[in-house]
């Protein structure tokens, strides 16, 4: 049985596979209207959540198969102290697979440790969000077409943004990859990721405050919101939140290919004018994140169409 608590659990010939599953599901949806029928996914979001919940929920529904959901912490017995293992447990007795996001670093971790049925890690804490990163890969593929030889640019909060950093690990196993880390000097990239995944795999990289510098060497621009839900004073949150706003006039000097990417909630990151701008991909996104998910579900439980 596998689970997915972390983005370089899957080889990066099974994420190639995952990408073609999930194209062929795009071609192709009628194939794949019964294949999980029968199969219960459950929901467990413990944060809030529009893209990951529905795009999970929609995956199995459009797989063939059922969902039970908790939609927050407070409709559940986690509110009267009940452990993540536990909840793993009773979770295996009634559903398939589950999705779990969770406000504590390393909750899906637990949850696998004591499930017998796949976990996958719907985002935990500041740490991962693994299958965000099958939405941006896709993306990335279906825009460019590779993932080798990219510049990628990442902006605004590099420290708690958890699709960041588990994007920032599968890329740093393709070749010719540059990063460039965007942030104001309280949001940088935490050190360990730095040290462990960046130095670790020998990729390229720098560190500036200054977007409009590094626009023109952009293959893609992945925006952030500045996650409030991390801070520990609001007056933190307030001084820094509009750091990096993404307006039509800070991309003229950007390449005519840009992908702008994020992955959404956005708040005031890009300005809403460059929705209509065809280099913007994040919409984009919200859709891959379903077939990828969808793609996900078909491997973690082993049904083959
Ligand atoms: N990208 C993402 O995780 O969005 P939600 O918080 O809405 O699920």
């Amino acid at each position: 049985m596998r689970h997915l608590t972390d983005i370089n659990e899957l080889t990066v010939g099974e994420i190639s596979e995952l990408i073609a599953t999930a194209e062929d599901i795009i071609s192709d949806p009628k194939k794949y209207s019964d294949a999980c029928r029968g199969k219960k996914l459950a929901t467990l979001f413990f944060e809030p959540s529009t893209r990951t919940r529905l795009s999970f929920e929609a995956a199995m529904y459009e797989l063939g198969g059922n969902v039970l959901s908790v939609s927050s912490a407070g409709s559940s017995s986690a509110a009267k102290g009940e452990s993540v293992a536990d909840t793993a447990k009773t979770v295996s007795c009634y559903a398939d697979i589950m999705a779990m996001r969770h406000p504590k670093e390393g909750a899906p971790l637990v949850a696998s440790m004591n499930s017998s049925i796949p976990v996958i890690n719907a985002g935990d804490g500041g740490h991962n969000h693994p299958t965000q990163t099958l939405a941006d890969l896709l993306t990335i593929w279906r825009e460019k077409g590779r993932f080798d030889n990219l510049t990628v640019g990442f902006c605004g909060d590099l420290k708690f943004g958890r699709t960041v950093h588990s994007l920032i690990s599968a890329l740093s196993r393709y070749t010719g990859i540059k990063i460039i880390l965007i942030s104001p000097e309280e949001l940088k990239l935490p050190s360990y990721i730095k040290r462990d995944v960046l130095k670790a795999n020998g990729i390229e990289y720098k560190q500036t405050t200054d977007l409009i510098e590094v626009m023109p060497e952009l293959d893609i621009l992945y925006m952030t919101r500045v996650q409030r839900e991390r801070f520990f004073n609001e007056e933190d949150y307030l001084r820094l939140k509009d750091s990096y706003i993404l307006t039509p006039d800070k991309l003229k000097t950007a390449k005519s290919d840009l992908s702008i990417l994020h992955p959404l909630p956005r708040v005031n990151e890009i300005a809403v004018s460059i929705d209509s701008d065809p280099r913007a991909c994040y919409f984009k996104q919200v859709l891959n994140g379903k077939y990828m998910r969808m793609a996900l579900i078909l491997k973690l439980l082993e049904v083959t169409v």
